[in-house]
């Protein structure tokens, strides 16, 4: 696809506002950490991002979001979102990939690895995928071509293996823990890999495991779609390997999926193909503590964030800390924490 004025406004121009509207929704949120409600800890940062989409000067669509708009009040599939378009011009059209708070659980208990997250692209570039459950294997970038979804889970571990230049055993596999993965996890124990279980949150697993220096290698099993298009995006960004299949088991998803666009609803999907946009950008910001980001720390006159900010087009990948005032510091100056 050839670059637009269009397209490269993502780079350029977006990706600020993008990290901004993450911070609103993971701060909203961060609010409710603990409080034991995760419908309202979602809710929070649901109304944060919207409110901050407001000002993003985009002619914004909703690909993936919180539901069917009949069943979410806000930021659901098609909805539009962005600043409203100044005087006999447009502003670019972006698509846009949302999960305000991917690990609503988490929050709620205060756990780590909650984020809120957000990918955007040029029309087209992110899968319309329906809300159902996606099989999935990610890894990092030097596992390109080796993972198979149809293969014994011991012939995947192996190949990740050799391309890590590690044995199997050396190999620490992050899996939801879900009673649907007993025969998964079964099978990794028996190939001797390590598993690092989780409550919740395969979509920060996957951003961990594409960057080098965290200590774990995989994700495997099924998790939802919506967080496996949010995933190749990132894994566009970062370079790195996945390969997914929507779970499609009833005849009501079947024509859900059908009526989405998707022809071939068995089909082996990569990154590539979940997020095959020329310009992705892909913005999350800690909401608790988690493997690459801090979660928001509030203080007296402020509170403060961490952001990954990353696009596909120029390899550059952004950790912003940020501390943000809400009024003038006392006399001792800024705070951090
Ligand atoms: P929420 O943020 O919507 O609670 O999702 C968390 C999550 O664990 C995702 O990371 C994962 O993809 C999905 O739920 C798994 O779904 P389920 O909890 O139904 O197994």
């Amino acid at each position: 696809m050839h670059s637009t004025s269009n397209e490269t406004n993502i780079e350029r121009d977006l990706t600020f506002h993008l990290a901004r509207v993450v911070e609103d929704a993971a701060v909203a949120c961060a609010r409710t950490m603990g409080q034991g409600d995760r419908k309202h800890s979602d809710h929070a940062a649901v109304q944060a991002m919207r409110q901050a989409f407001e000002t993003v000067p985009i002619a914004g669509n909703i690909v993936i979001g919180e539901g069917e708009r009949d069943e979410a009040p806000m930021l659901y599939i098609g909805e539009r979102v962005g600043a409203p378009p100044p005087a006999g011009g447009d502003f670019p059209r972006v698509d846009i990939a949302v999960d305000p708070l991917e690990g609503t659980n988490l929050c709620a208990t205060g756990a780590a690895n909650a984020i809120a997250v957000l990918a955007a692209s040029e029309p087209g570039g992110l899968l319309h995928a329906p809300d159902c459950y996606m099989e999935k294997i990610i890894a990092g970038p030097a596992c390109r071509g080796a993972l198979d979804l149809d293969a014994p889970v011991s012939q995947n571990l192996k190949s990740i293996a050799r391309r890590l230049d590690r044995d199997v055993t050396d190999l620490t596999v992050i899996v939801l823990d879900r009673p649907r993965h007993e025969k998964l996890i079964d099978d990794i124990r028996r190939e001797g890999a390590r598993i690092r279980l989780i409550g919740d949150g395969d979509l920060s697993a996957a951003i961990a495991v594409a960057v080098r220096g965290n200590g774990v290698h995989a994700v495997m099993g099924i998790g939802g779609a919506p967080e496996g298009v949010l995933a190749a995006a990132a894994m566009r960004c970062l370079h790195g390997e996945m390969v997914g299949r929507l779970v499609i088991d009833t005849p009501e998803l079947e024509e859900r999926a059908v009526r989405m666009g998707i022809k071939n609803p068995h089909r082996i999907y990569t990154a590539g193909d979940l997020a095959p946009g020329s310009h992705i950008a892909f913005v999350a910001c800690g909401v608790t503590d988690g493997a690459l980001l801090r979660g928001v720390r509030f203080f007296g006159e402020g509170h403060r964030t961490h952001t990954l900010l990353m696009t596909s087009a120029n390899n550059s990948v952004r950790f912003i800390d940020t501390v943000h005032m809400n009024r003038k510091p006392g006399p001792r100056g800024v705070r951090l924490y």
